[in-house]
């Protein structure tokens, strides 16, 4: 399928590659590479062979450099509010994809960019990536969910600063502060991703995307109900072939085939 923002590459080996691709305006966010993303997540959550979604930017220069100030400038209140709630959905329906995301962030992560990367399960960055929440300098606040998952991150009162002072952060400061995992140079960062991403797809895929949900969704229950989960989820992988093939595979000091049954 071809899209008119965005770039797809969904591999063989399960390994699905999407770029937002709007280079004339540093990858923003209009509406309409939203709406493509979320046909992408859409797809991506029906597809029986993926196990990794990977999101970057387009071109050299910008992972995705916020939403589109020209689009939004012309918005009153009733579209600016239409306009954020589809990026909660898309953001939303990312985090919750049943299989690992990571985001490449390649140059500029900034406003909605910095909100999709924190959307992501994994972020790593190359050295010439720059982050930040500069919604501030217009008059307006992060739309995408940056207010809600930016504290969690990193704390509320870093939160706070960023999004208080616009400041445009490098990537060692970024994860430093826990926005990234690890900062790779560019000319390696695209094959350092893809040996994660790789490790990842050598895994158990009903493991992983059990560990995701009992990670991701436990953290918006209490904690007798998240463990609860977790002994489930535990007790419910027994049922399946990749147990069986996993734990044979130890006993018999061989590597484990995972066929995700
Ligand atoms: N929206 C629309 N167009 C954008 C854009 C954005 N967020 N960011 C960059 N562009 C466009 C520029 O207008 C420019 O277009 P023209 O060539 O047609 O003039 C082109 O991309 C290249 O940008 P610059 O010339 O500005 O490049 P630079 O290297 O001098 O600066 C930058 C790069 C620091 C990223 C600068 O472009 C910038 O500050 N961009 C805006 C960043 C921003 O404020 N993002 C937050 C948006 S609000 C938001 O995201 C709300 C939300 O949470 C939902």
């Amino acid at each position: 399928m071809a899209y008119a923002n965005l770039t797809v590459d969904a591999r063989p080996d399960g390994i699905t590659w999407v770029a937002i691709d709007r280079p004339k305006a540093l990858n923003a966010f209009n509406a309409a590479t939203l709406l493509e993303l979320e046909q992408v997540i859409e797809e991506a959550s029906r597809d029986p062979n993926l196990r990794v979604l990977v999101l970057t930017g387009g071109g050299e220069k910008a992972f995705v450099a916020g939403a589109d100030i020209a689009e939004m400038s012309t918005m009153g209140p009733t579209k600016a509010r239409v306009f954020s709630s589809i990026g909660h959905r898309v953001f939303d329906k990312l985090e919750r994809l049943s299989v690992p995301t990571i985001a490449m962030v390649n140059g500029f992560a900034l406003g909605g960019g910095m909100e999709l990367a924190l959307a992501c399960d994994l972020v790593y960055a190359s050295d010439r990536a720059k982050f930040g929440q500069p919604e501030v300098n217009l008059g307006v606040i992060p739309g995408f969910g940056g207010t809600q998952r930016l504290p969690r991150k990193i704390g509320p009162q870093r939160a706070l600063e960023l999004c208080f002072t616009g400041d445009i952060i490098g990537a060692e400061k970024a994860r430093e502060i826990g926005i990234v995992l690890e900062v790779f140079p560019a000319a390696e960062l695209r094959e350092k991703v893809e040996a994660i991403a790789a490790k990842i797809c050598s895994k158990g895929p009903l493991a992983v995307a059990a560990l995701k949900r009992v990670i991701i969704e436990a953290s918006a229950c209490d904690p007798r109900t998240a463990n609860a989960l977790e002994q489930e989820t535990f007790g419910v992988l027994f049922g399946s072939e990749d147990q069986k093939e996993g734990m044979n595979a130890f006993l018999e000091k061989r590597p484990a085939k995972f066929g995700g049954h």
